[in-house]
């Protein structure tokens, strides 16, 4: 497995998960954007015990086509089926985990419906690069997430990939959350 995002930034991410637990907050956990699995053995291991479900999401294909929204000199590495990883390599490297398998869901963001989310959301971890689709997966979890949830955006502040803080910004102007930034991470705390 390779590591698409720091150590100091998966500890964030499974303090905030650990956060929503603690406080009682129910529902299902989703990333979209799973890739190899990386982070995705963390969120499974951290919910053993709890009534809790991940569902991971991606097209095992890589990324799609940049828009405009995503343009920057910084990120010309980006391209269309760069981090791709087949499906079969994902469940190898969870099995070797010994973490209980997700729900995965193979299918670009924007093929997917509201029946392929959980209908209750308390953490969401969004990491698919680009504009669209952080907002695909926006509109996917935008119903089911519950007060109290948290969402944590990855690469809000990494300028090689200027949609993602575009898209984040502009949903958080539509909704009732508090914004904070730690290392890339935009964490938003749901209050309604
Ligand atoms: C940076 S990687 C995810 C890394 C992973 N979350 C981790 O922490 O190890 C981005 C992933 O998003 C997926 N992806 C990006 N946009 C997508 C879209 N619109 N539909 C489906 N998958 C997408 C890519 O295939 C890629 O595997």
């Amino acid at each position: 497995m390779t590591n698409q995002i720091s150590s100091k930034e998966v500890e964030i991410i499974l303090r905030e998960l650990r956060r929503v637990i603690n406080n009682g907050t129910s529902g299902d956990v989703v990333e979209f954007g799973c890739y190899d699995g990386g982070t995705s053995v963390h969120l499974a291991k951290e919910i053993i015990g709890t009534d809790k479900k991940l569902y991971v999401y991606d097209s095992f294909e890589g990324l799609p086509e940049k828009t405009s929204a995503d343009t920057s000199p910084l990120g010309l590495q980006f391209m269309p089926g760069e981090l791709s990883v087949s499906k079969k390599q994902f469940i190898k490297n969870i099995m070797s985990a010994r973490v209980p398998m997700p729900i995965i869901k193979k299918a670009w963001f924007s093929d997917l419906t509201l029946e392929d989310v959980p209908k209750q959301i308390s953490f969401a971890f969004l990491d698919g690069d680009y504009y669209l689709s952080i907002v695909d997966s926006q509109k996917l979890i935008e119903k089911s997430i519950v007060t109290g949830s948290t969402i944590i955006v990855d690469d809000y502040g990494n300028s090689a990939l200027p949609g993602v803080a575009r898209a984040v910004d502009e949903w958080l102007s539509r909704h009732d959350a508090i914004k904070k930034v730690e290392q890339s991470l935009a964490i938003i705390y749901i209050r309604n």
